[in-house]
């Protein structure tokens, strides 16, 4: 595997979800792979999950890690070519890029969308920048539209507890006061289409995700009906894509509570964290036998693994 920016870019994902798989048994069976090797993690937003289980994947394959905080940390970025920078803009990635790749043998990168500019968000520019200017593998840790070492987790955690093959997997919008991206529902939708899983998801409405990333897959505007036999409910606030950033509506009405799990088929819960308690979900779901959420952010560490052995062994 050359990079890790999009799961439609991985050859063979069954391969990856299984090695993902492997690891967590035999965790340290590949420990001198990354032996002299550097994965830097490069944050342009906050991180817990995916900062330390890179880290932690990294470690056990042997690699030496570094990290920065760009934002805090960086000189300001410039990213237009042919630029006079006359201006706030200190750096151009053209050489940041370049430089970390020296220091490097892997970059990790996290750049959220702006939410303001759907065009210029969908363009990903600081992933696409550090692809065109590095020179080393780059991994995706969550750019404006994908977050595929989250769903690579969540697709072990499915295959864990599944209880037939073809589970029901309802992908559900829940409240939040702010505006969040889609990035990680893009991803978990393009997972569930990878693995084939009975996919549903629900949303109020305006709030329909990229018609290009959900196509073929049932949406309802109805969450109970779409709760009716559910094996797995992941729940995730995301912002308008139609009315682009927008909050239309924090109606308390589609939160994740008790009475709607009891329609389910004694369905899981999940959810990618970091999670507001009582707003996207109660209390007593979150810390019911039911929820998968510690599970799924403890499988991050062996989707990096995976990902990073891959990337290490130069396989597809
Ligand atoms: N789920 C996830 O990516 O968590 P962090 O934002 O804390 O890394």
């Amino acid at each position: 595997m050359k990079n890790f920016v999009n799961i439609d870019d991985v050859d063979d994902y069954k391969s990856l979800l299984k090695e993902v798989m492997d690891l967590k048994i035999k965790t340290l069976a590949h420990k001198e792979i990354g032996l002299n090797k550097t994965l830097g993690l490069i944050f342009f937003n906050s991180s817990l999950r995916t900062r330390l289980s890179t880290v932690k994947a990294a470690k056990m394959l042997g690699m030496e890690t570094i990290s920065m905080n760009f934002d805090s940390e960086g000189w300001k970025l410039e990213f237009e070519e042919k630029t006079i920078m006359s201006k706030n803009s200190a750096e151009h990635v053209k050489e940041a890029a370049k430089v970390i790749s020296t220091y490097c043998d892997v970059i990790g990168i996290r750049a959220f969308a702006g939410l303001k500019n759907k065009i210029e968000d969908e363009r990903e520019t600081i992933l696409n920048s550090f692809l065109k200017y590095g020179s080393v593998p780059i991994v995706n840790m969550e750019s404006s539209c994908a977050h595929p070492l989250q769903s690579l987790a969540d697709a072990a955690t499915i295959e864990e507890n599944k209880k037939h093959l073809r589970p029901k997997v309802v992908l559900s919008w829940a409240p939040h006061p702010k505006s969040l991206p889609h990035a990680v529902a893009n991803s978990f939708v393009r997972m569930c289409k990878k693995n084939k899983y009975n996919l549903v998801i629900t949303n109020p409405k305006g709030y329909d995700l990229d018609p290009k990333i959900t196509q073929g897959v049932e949406i309802l505007n109805d969450q109970e009906k779409a709760f009716k036999n559910a094996d797995f409910v992941y729940a995730k606030n995301w912002s308008s894509y139609s009315n682009y950033g927008k909050v239309l509506t924090k109606s308390a009405k589609w939160m994740i509570n008790k009475n709607k799990m009891k329609l389910t088929n004694n369905a899981k819960f999940m959810h990618c964290l970091p999670v507001r308690r009582n707003v996207v979900v109660e209390d007593n779901v979150l810390d019911s036998k039911n929820s998968l959420v510690i599970e799924q952010a403890n499988n991050r560490t062996y989707a990096a693994m995976a990902v990073l052995k891959k990337i290490l062994q130069n396989e597809g």
